[in-house]
């Protein structure tokens, strides 16, 4: 039996739903990561069965520590307000109740993006970053935390600036490379356009840009101008689990 309890962080993701305990003083995974597909029908009752069985997977490790989930939505005081990217039966959904009922522990609910930059400011590329720093998510979507001076504002939501007359996410998100087979010159071009139009607006600076393609940012960052410094994140897929154990142990 460990001495020491971690909090658990898990990612609710539209493929995998994601969770693993994290040791607080590393800000790393305490254990292997488990990861389960979303459920084709992704429902709230559906994927807090999911959460309970990656809860019980880690009981030994993680006690009765609290949890920190993670949603691509925005989250108000635990409660589901949009579903851009998830089934809407999430919207008005009381997560946090739903959970902390079921699982009998302390949960905090947050938005993704939030999760994954409080995880590279704690930990990451944006350790210990002073003024505004804005992290980006390139994924399914394009998620957004605004972070000055170490506090988050949550649920900024700058994916869904409208530019050009659309909204910014369908034009530029990682998904869109893959979808029209983008080159990363043509991508670059988008994400130009949508960094210079936040930069224009915001004045970060620190961007720090996360999501899967992260992994492959020599490809695309050297070929943006922007006035702040833009650097990948450190903690990639790892972000928003730590973000969102980080956020539980500290609620
Ligand atoms: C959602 C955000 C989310 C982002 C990344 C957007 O479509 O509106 O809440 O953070 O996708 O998953």
């Amino acid at each position: 039996m460990p001495t020491t309890h971690h909090p658990l962080g898990i990612d609710i993701g539209g493929s995998g739903i994601k969770g693993a305990p994290v040791d607080m003083a590393r800000g790393q995974f305490a254990r292997d990561r488990l990861r389960f597909e979303t459920p084709r029908i992704s429902t709230p009752d559906a994927v807090a069965e999911v959460v309970a069985r990656i809860a019980a997977h880690f009981a030994d490790d993680t006690g009765d520590s609290p949890i920190g989930v993670t949603l691509p939505a925005v989250v108000t005081k635990g409660v589901v307000r949009t579903a851009a990217n998830i089934d809407p039966a999430w919207v008005g959904t009381d997560v946090q109740k739903l959970l902390s009922d079921r699982l009998g522990r302390p949960v905090t609910v947050v938005n993704d993006a939030d999760a994954a930059g409080v995880g590279e400011l704690q930990f990451g590329a944006a350790r210990n970053a002073g003024g505004l720093v804005l992290i980006s998510t390139l994924g399914t979507g394009i998620g957004s935390a605004l972070i000055y001076d170490g506090v988050l504002i949550p649920n900024s939501e700058l994916g869904h600036l409208e530019i050009d007359g659309r909204d910014a996410e369908s034009r530029a998100a990682s998904s869109v490379r893959d979808d029209k087979n983008l080159s990363w010159p043509e991508w670059a071009e988008r994400l130009q356009r949508y960094y210079s139009h936040v930069e224009d607006l915001l004045w970060p600076d620190l961007i720090v840009v996360g999501g899967g393609v992260s992994k492959k940012a020599e490809k695309f960052l050297p070929l943006l101008h922007l006035r702040a410094p833009i650097v990948a994140a450190q903690l990639q897929n790892s972000a928003g689990i730590i973000g969102a154990a980080w956020l539980a142990s500290n609620a």
